[in-house]
Formats: C-alpha cells, structure tokens, sequence
C-alpha cells in the first residue's frame, strides 16, 4: 500500500514537472524562455498592499495565505507581481494583528518577514514572483504630488534606492521562482526636491537638454546592472515613462522611444519592457459611446501599438497593470475592455491584471477594508468578485 502511496504521489509529481515551467527565465528575440528553452508566457495578478500604510500585503486578516494563493492558481494565472516600498524595507515595522487575523502565525512578525512569507507561500506552488518597488514612500500610487514619480526623492537618494534592490534581489537569489524586478513604478510628473512650489520635473528616455528632465534610461540601466549582479535569475522589468503628448492634450505611459534608445545591460537578454494601460489613458475616447466595431477597434489600436503593442514583436513586453471594475459593466459593457483583449489576444503580450485584491490597503484615498473595486475576488476574498472577469482574462492566458 505504502508503495503504492508513493509510486503515485512520484507519478504525479512528474506530471507536474512536465506541465509546468522551468526557471529561471531567459530571453530570446521577443520571446521569454525557461530553462528547456520552452516559450513562457507570463499572465499574472498584482497582489498589493505592502507598498502602502500598512507595509503588508493584503487579505491576510482574511483568508489565510495559502488559500489565497491556490485561488490565484484556480483562476489560471502563472505569476504575481508583488508590490513593496522602500519604505518597508528600511523601517521593517511590526504589523499589528489587525491585518493578520487568519494568519496568526504572522502576527507581531515585521514587514519583510512577512513579505518573504508570501514569496515562500506562492513559490512553494510554483507561481512565478515579480518583485515590484511600487513606492519609495508607502502609499497608494499614484499621485501627480506624491514626489514618488522619478526613482529619488529628498527621503530617499539614488544610492539608498540601489541599495535597497540589490538587498531585495539578494534575498531571494536561492529561490528561481522569484523571476523578476520590476525597477520602478509609474516614472511621471514628480516634485522630489519639496512641494508643488517648485518646478516639476520629468522622467526621459536617453538624454534631454531639458533641465527638467531625468534619464530614466541611464538610470536604469545602472540599477539593472546591480541588480542582476545580486542575483543572476532576475529578468529587469523597465516602464517606460509617461510622455506628455501636446497635440492629444493627454499624458500616458509608453514604450515608443526605445527603439531609439534600448537599454544593453553588462549581462546581455535580460530585459523586459513594461507599460501599464488603463480606458483613461485614451482621454480622446468616449467608451460609454463607443461600439465594438471594427471601424473603432483600429482607431484605438493605434495607440496600443505606439505605446507597447509594436515593441513587442523585438522586446518581450509585459502589460504590468491594466484592469476594470468587477462587474457587468465593466466587462461585457464595456468597449475599452474588448478591445484591449482583444489586441492581447493579437499580439500575445505578456500581462499582470490589477489586482488580486478584494478589498483595499490604507493610503491617500484608500481605506483598509473596503472593497476594491477592480479586485477579482471578492470582499470576503474567497471567490471571484465576478465570475465573467475571471472568464475574460482566461481567454487570453496563452
Ligand atoms: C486556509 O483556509 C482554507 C479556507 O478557509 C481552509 O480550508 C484551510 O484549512 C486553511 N488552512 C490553514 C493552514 O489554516
Ligand atoms: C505598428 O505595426 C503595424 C503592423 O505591422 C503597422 O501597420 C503600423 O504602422 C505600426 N505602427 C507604428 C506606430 O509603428
Ligand atoms: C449592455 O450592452 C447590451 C448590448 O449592447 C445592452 O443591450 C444592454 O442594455 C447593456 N446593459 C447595461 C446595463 O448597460
Ligand atoms: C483570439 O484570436 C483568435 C484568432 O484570431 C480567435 O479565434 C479567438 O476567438 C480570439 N480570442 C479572443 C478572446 O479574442
């Protein structure tokens, strides 16, 4: 009998090694590759929280870890990009037991104890993990005041931001399912020497005679080569910066200056570009007018393929945030969201949905608790907020 037990328990373990990917990852063309060579396609969900007030992830005071990230693996998905400040790193709080309730054995742990505990909890099922320094102050992003939009600020230089990822990178060097650091969030309008009292500066690609203007290219370039130094698995996730666009009157994220401009990092195929899409992104669209015709589809085409779409057929590009709200409305009534997956499904991006989360973390405008609106679960966070966003997303997992 025992034989038996375990015979099956190897078969089955083969069966699992066969039908899942082997990291860590590489890089080829446009292609992410695992360590057979076979195509990776990577359909994750932001899991947020750590970033904010609370410096921990969130649900746990709700469902315990494990549950929660075999719903991830019910849904389909394949990786997590996992949210942190810089904050939460250097100050390492003890979380109170009101965010860890069905976690008891977290509660009076700090902040990276715990972070690594759902790292553990989610590689241990074979879900790829993206670190993500979301922040450098904890909060909720973002915000065109929250200083939080370059990669310093006057709470945190450049070094301390090198510092902190190559400290983050080396904690997790012996566990290949930590797959990628996603460098920055969000490079945008940013204030970081004071409020909004003086000049505002930007983020750009490759260098600018503008005084204004930070290279987030070169800086990236810098923190990638760290990086991947402190740990040879990591792929460097890099967002383009967003670009204020005069003649459209709108201010989006996009990847149209890298081919002018690619990043070559001292170990070579190891970068991964990333834009983030939201409907309102597209200001010069009315979604709640618009028909799902053909004739529409190709206006708004246009600039998902300026912004990441056309990059991809040379860089492997990773849709590191886009999402809905969880309903009815939100999903087959709504324009913008077929037409977005519809050009996924064109084009085979790689993708993170955002978020996971069924209710929200303190910050600017968020309160712990309440329901999150775009989350895929539920309040409770022990099912599908709604069963057709799930369906929708699952179309596209490749
Ligand atoms: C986690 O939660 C699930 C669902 O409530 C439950 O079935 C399971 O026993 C719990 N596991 C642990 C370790 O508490
Ligand atoms: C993007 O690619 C399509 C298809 O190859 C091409 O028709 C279009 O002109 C490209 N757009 C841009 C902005 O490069
Ligand atoms: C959703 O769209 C369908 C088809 O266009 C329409 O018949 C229906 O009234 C819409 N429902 C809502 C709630 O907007
Ligand atoms: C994806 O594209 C294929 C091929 O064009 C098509 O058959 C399929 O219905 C599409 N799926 C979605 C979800 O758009």
């Amino acid at each position: 009998m025992a034989n038996l037990k375990l015979s099956f328990i190897y078969l089955l373990q083969c069966i699992q090694i066969i039908s899942s990917i082997l990291p860590p990852l590489k890089i080829k063309g446009n292609q992410i590759l695992d360590s057979r060579s076979e195509i990776v396609h990577l359909h994750c969900v932001n899991w947020a929280g750590a970033h904010q007030r609370d410096f921990v992830t969130s649900g746990l005071n709700l469902q315990n870890r494990s549950f929660i990230a075999d719903q991830i693996l019910d849904m389909g998905f394949n990786c997590v990009r996992l949210q942190y400040s810089a904050q939460m790193v250097v100050e390492n709080p003890v979380i109170p037991q009101i965010f860890l309730e069905e976690n008891k054995d977290l509660i009076n742990k700090r902040a990276l104890h715990i972070y690594q505990e759902i790292v553990a909890t989610l590689t241990q099922k074979n879900i790829m993990v993206i670190l993500d320094m979301h922040m450098m102050d904890a909060d909720w992003c973002c915000n065109w005041d929250d200083q939080n939009g370059l990669w310093f600020n006057e709470r945190w230089s450049k070094k301390t931001v090198i510092d902190i990822w190559v400290f983050m990178a080396d904690l997790f060097k012996d566990n290949q399912w930590v797959i990628g650091a996603d460098l920055r969030n969000e490079l945008r309008i940013s204030y970081p020497f004071g409020k909004i009292s003086l000049f505002p500066t930007f983020p750009s690609w490759g260098r600018s005679i503008s005084p204004w203007k930070y290279d987030w290219a070169n800086f990236a370039e810098t923190l990638g080569n760290a990086v991947v130094k402190a740990n040879r698995n990591l792929l460097i996730i890099v967002q383009g910066p967003f670009e204020v666009k005069l003649t459209k009157f709108s201010y989006p994220q996009t990847l149209e200056k890298i081919p002018g401009r690619p990043l070559e990092l001292d170990v070579p195929n190891r970068v991964v570009y990333s834009c983030h899409d939201y409907s309102w992104f597209h200001r010069e669209f009315n979604f709640q007018e618009m028909k799902d015709t053909d004739e529409n589809y190709e206006k708004i085409k246009k600039n998902f393929q300026i912004r990441w779409g056309n990059l991809s057929k040379q860089y492997p590009v990773w849709l590191g945030e886009f999402g809905t709200v969880h309903s009815f409305q939100g999903v087959e009534n709504n324009t913008y969201w077929k037409f977005l997956t519809r050009y996924i499904n064109e084009t085979k991006v790689h993708w993170a949905y955002w978020p996971l989360d069924g209710t929200q973390a303190s910050g600017r405008g968020r309160e712990f608790g309440t329901e999150e609106t775009f989350g895929l679960l539920n309040t409770r966070w022990d099912g599908p907020a709604y069963s057709g966003l799930i369906d929708s997303l699952k179309n596209i997992m490749f």
